[in-house]
């Protein structure tokens, strides 16, 4: 871990204290409200539920302190996804997605954006330089992209969209921001899930914008305020929660996946292996060059559907879930969520029990598979 990581994460849970009085909970308090007391002048306090929430500041101002940037909280990926498009976006403009990231992206645009008079294209994370950047108003990529674990050169890539007049968005949910840092890379607009690692229980959807230009950040809180698409009070509380403990559960669900994917590597039934901190993984050089961590995400390629579901409903310390991030390892074949990947192609998301533990168990159900 960085210095400067490891003094983000040393600060975080301390970051309320200069604000405490005498007698005041140190656990963050929840406010549940809709209304507040708001008489005379209509300026600068809390009034109105979808307008503002102290439980929201609270947990903006860890997600702002992780990034060292300004947060806007949303109450999914999706939505902070759905707020840059729809809070930058105008008729006429077109825009560059990858071809092999998250689907639902590409599923906003085609089914929504498109609409509104807002085309896309799409290019593969691998090669997302290939082709320049002259037609488009904005750029988004995903690295490394859910679920293939392609990665682009999050510097090369914002040095081409500036020079082009473009925007650049990077979708940073498979990182957090312990894992790797896009605006420090030069991009505009960082976006992520916080429902993966950052609340890290899978029991709450979240999400977030962080971006160092305040025209950026005002647009999409006012995108966030007009459309009602606002996070929940308990849900940004249960997130806060959640980030207290991201940096230990982050340090331990990458190393652990570091030294999972180096076993996976010598098992006959696997193929396809990837994970960026591999030396042999063809990201392998670019990944420790822009990522401070290699994440928790493995992905390879049984030989079949039907090998693949063995060996994740067979594994005692495996969840069969989609998603990724949380306390438990999961797994899915993501073949079945339409993602162009092979029918034995397995996302892995390593969780947080113990090492050996866990790959006994990884070991047995793929054993039990044969090669
Ligand atoms: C890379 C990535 N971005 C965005 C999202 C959307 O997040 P949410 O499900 O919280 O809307 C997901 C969800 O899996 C994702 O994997």
């Amino acid at each position: 871990m960085s210095e400067s990581a490891k003094s983000r994460a040393a600060a975080l849970p301390h970051l309320r204290r200069g604000r405490l009085a005498k007698g005041d909970p140190i656990p963050l308090p929840l406010t549940m409200a809709a209304i507040f007391h708001a008489p005379g002048d209509a300026t600068g306090f809390d009034q109105y539920g979808r307008f503002s929430n102290p439980t929201w500041d609270a947990v903006e101002h860890m997600l702002a302190h992780l990034e060292d940037a300004p947060c806007v909280a949303f109450p999914s990926g999706m939505a902070a996804i759905s707020a840059v498009f729809f809070g930058l976006l105008k008729a006429g403009d077109r825009i560059l997605l990858p071809s092999d990231g998250y689907h639902t992206t590409r599923a906003l645009a085609e089914r929504f954006l498109k609409s509104f008079g807002v085309a896309y294209d799409v290019r593969p994370t691998s090669s997302f330089l290939d082709g320049g950047f002259d037609r488009y108003r904005l750029a988004f990529v995903e690295t490394p992209a859910n679920p293939g674990l392609d990665i682009c050169d999050i510097a090369a890539v914002a040095e081409a969209v500036h020079r082009a007049g473009a925007v650049l968005v990077v979708d940073n949910t498979t990182m957090t921001p312990f894992g790797q840092r896009p605006l420090d890379l030069g991009a505009d607009i960082v976006i992520a899930a916080d429902t993966k690692a950052p609340n890290g229980h899978s029991d709450v959807l979240f999400g977030h914008v962080a971006s160092r230009d305040a025209d950026i950040i005002s647009r999409v809180t006012d995108w966030r305020e007009a459309s009602g698409a606002i996070p929940g009070p308990f849900e940004a509380w249960l997130v806060h929660r959640g980030l207290e403990t991201l940096d230990v559960r982050f340090d331990r669900m990458c190393a652990s996946a570091e030294m999972i994917a180096r076993r996976l590597k010598n098992h006959r039934a696997i193929s396809g292996l990837r994970f960026p901190g591999l030396e042999s993984d063809p990201s392998h050089n670019l990944a420790r060059a822009q990522m401070e961590r290699f994440g928790f995400l493995i992905s390879f390629v049984l030989a079949s559907e039907d090998r693949a579901e063995d060996f994740i409903n067979n594994c005692a310390l495996m969840q069969a879930a989609t998603s990724f991030g949380g306390v438990h390892t999961s797994a899915e074949r993501r073949s079945k969520r339409g993602d162009a990947v092979p029918p034995g192609f397995v996302r892995l998301s390593i969780g947080c029990e113990p090492v050996e533990e866990l790959w006994q168990a990884i070991e047995a159900s793929l054993d039990a598979i044969g090669g």
